[in-house]
């Protein structure tokens, strides 16, 4: 077999490079160890930064999302029993927050991908990777897990398989400079029955722990605390979760959470990681696979994009006139914008989570950056527009421009 571009995992940094790419005339395979059924029903977050939404739409994935999400203007911040709004709408001049499963948007990009020819193999076994400092490296992987062993020859390869795929490892341990912080606590994170407590997200920093009201849909809520990130879920009853969400997101003036059956819950520990650099010959990393960053700041799935954005570029550059300057320079212009949403993404986490390593100087120093997240407009313009359009994607895109052309 043979492809321009041979794409390892489909998820939303392989399948948006993909549809970036046809859309650019240049073909790709994407390869894919779990079943299509699997990506599309593993829960993980769902805010989307304006940017990122700007680009779905350039792409045309964006139908579904526009009549099915929810489009916020605030966040609020809860500490010491009050709820401090943020309004993002008013200090980004109009942007807004989209709230919209990850898991609908790679649906959304899959149908896609089958309605335009695209190819993808899931399912596939032994994923490996060759010759990634030659003119033509190769992927070998099975069909169907037990398979034949099978070869592409590609152009160029995207790594975009995640923190635990075969694509990072691949470049030589003596060229890789890892960058990595473990935090001492994880989300507990539950889908419940039930219609939203909030018209907006809540992040909450009380002294039991963290804790974050998300929504899904009119019916479906998602909500969040921190928990120690070695626990084990079965420590945790449906009555244990209900009466730490009310101590930690309790106010003075009596706010109400709505409860409903708990229909999933498990435990995610949190990090942040930067691998440097994010290239080697011909094999380029894209989101998770490069970088990953502590849930709070929500930029997970909006940095996967905005490097596909800046590698489906790079490559148009190459094939529509054989430059490869912003090939070479691919890593490092995505550093910049990685690193910005790093930053964030460690201040909202470190700002919101009581440790229980912090001395009660560190937990004062802690109230008073919320003191003065939610007093200073300056301070509050910072926030919204990192929270609402952080990363590169937006620098990029403006509202309905397309930016593909
Ligand atoms: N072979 C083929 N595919 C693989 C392999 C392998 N050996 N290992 C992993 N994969 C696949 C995974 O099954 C997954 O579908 O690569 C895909 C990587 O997808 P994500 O982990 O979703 O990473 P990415 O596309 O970079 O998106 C980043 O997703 O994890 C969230 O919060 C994160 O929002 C962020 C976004
Ligand atoms: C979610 O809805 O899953 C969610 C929302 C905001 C975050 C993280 C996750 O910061």
């Amino acid at each position: 077999m043979r492809t321009q571009v041979g794409i390892i995992g489909a998820g939303p940094a392989g399948l948006m490079l993909s549809h970036l790419l046809y859309l650019q005339g240049i073909d790709s395979i994407i390869l894919e160890c779990r079943t299509r059924e699997e990506i599309e029903g593993t829960i993980r977050a769902g805010v989307l930064e304006q940017g990122t939404v700007n680009l779905l739409n350039a792409m045309g994935a964006s139908e579904r999302m526009m009549r099915e999400a929810h489009f916020h203007h605030g966040i609020e911040l809860r500490f010491n029993g009050e709820g401090h709004r943020i309004n993002m709408h008013e200090l980004t001049g109009g942007k807004k927050v989209t709230v919209y499963a990850q898991h609908e948007v790679l649906k959304d990009l899959i149908a896609l991908r089958l309605e335009t020819g695209g190819q993808m193999i899931f399912n596939a076994g032994d994923v490996s990777l060759h010759d990634l400092d030659t003119a033509s490296p190769k992927i070998r992987f099975r069909k169907e897990q037990d398979g034949e062993l099978q070869e592409i020859s590609c152009d160029y390869i995207a790594g975009c398989d995640g923190f635990h795929g075969p694509s990072r490892p691949s470049i030589p341990a003596e060229i890789r400079k890892e960058y990595q912080k473990i935090y001492p606590y994880g989300w507990l994170g539950i889908l419940i029955e039930a219609p939203p407590s909030s018209p907006e997200l809540i992040y909450a920093n009380h002294e039991r722990g963290f804790a974050l009201v998300s929504t899904r849909s009119p019916e479906i809520q998602r909500l969040y605390i921190q928990v120690d990130p070695k626990d084990d879920i079965a420590n945790w009853s449906d009555d244990r979760i209900w009466t730490e969400l009310h101590a930690r997101l309790s106010t003075k003036d009596g706010w109400k959470l709505i409860e409903g059956p708990i229909f999933q819950k498990g435990i995610v520990a949190m990090r942040s990681y930067v691998c440097e650099s994010m290239q080697y010959g011909r094999l380029f990393l894209a989101g998770d696979a490069a970088h990953i960053v502590p849930p709070t700041g929500a930029k997970g799935l909006n940095l996967a994009a905005a490097d596909v954005y800046v590698l489906a570029r790079s490559l148009d550059a190459f094939y529509k006139s054989g430059k490869i300057e912003l090939l070479e320079s691919y890593s490092t212009n995505c550093l910049r914008h990685i690193w910005k949403s790093e930053r964030f993404s460690w201040f909202m986490t470190s700002m919101l989570h009581p440790n229980h390593e912090h001395t009660p100087f560190e937990r004062r120093m802690q109230l008073a950056e919320l003191n003065f997240a939610t007093s200073s407009r300056a301070a509050m313009t910072t926030l919204a527009e990192e929270y609402v359009d952080g990363s590169l994607v937006g620098q990029f895109t403006e509202s309905g421009r397309n930016v593909l052309v």
